[in-house]
């Protein structure tokens, strides 16, 4: 995709907001439905990362599974996901969607 491509995908997003950054650095992930599209943000390390909130596996909700790193894992039959590509560990032919994140203040707000 050449730079072109992707501002143009970027300009055309709109930013939903979700949650609370104080909430990320308390340690709550962020679980939230934007329309039909389930969102779960995660802060890790200093970074902020939204991927779709249900697991493509068996439909568990990610916004509660554990984070071990960059790892994800969901919690309900512990499949884990790379949070930088979305690759599942387990079934690399799985992945999750991430989606952009901006910060306005106190509130994340996820790019769809
Ligand atoms: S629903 Fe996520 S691992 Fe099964």
């Amino acid at each position: 995709m050449s730079t072109a491509d992707a501002e143009l995908i970027a300009s055309s997003l709109v930013f939903h907001k979700v949650g609370s950054a104080e909430a990320l650095r308390n340690g709550e992930p962020i679980g939230a439905k934007v329309g039909d599209q389930a969102v779960a943000v995660f802060l890790v390390d200093d970074d902020i990362i939204a991927t779709e909130g249900i697991c493509p596996h068996a439909t568990g909700p990610l916004h509660e599974g554990e984070v071990e790193g960059r790892v994800l894992t969901c919690p309900w039959h512990g499949w884990s996901f790379d949070l930088d590509s979305g690759v599942c560990v387990d079934d690399p032919c799985l992945h999750l969607k991430r989606f952009p994140v901006q910060v306005k203040g106190d509130d994340i707000l996820v790019g769809l």
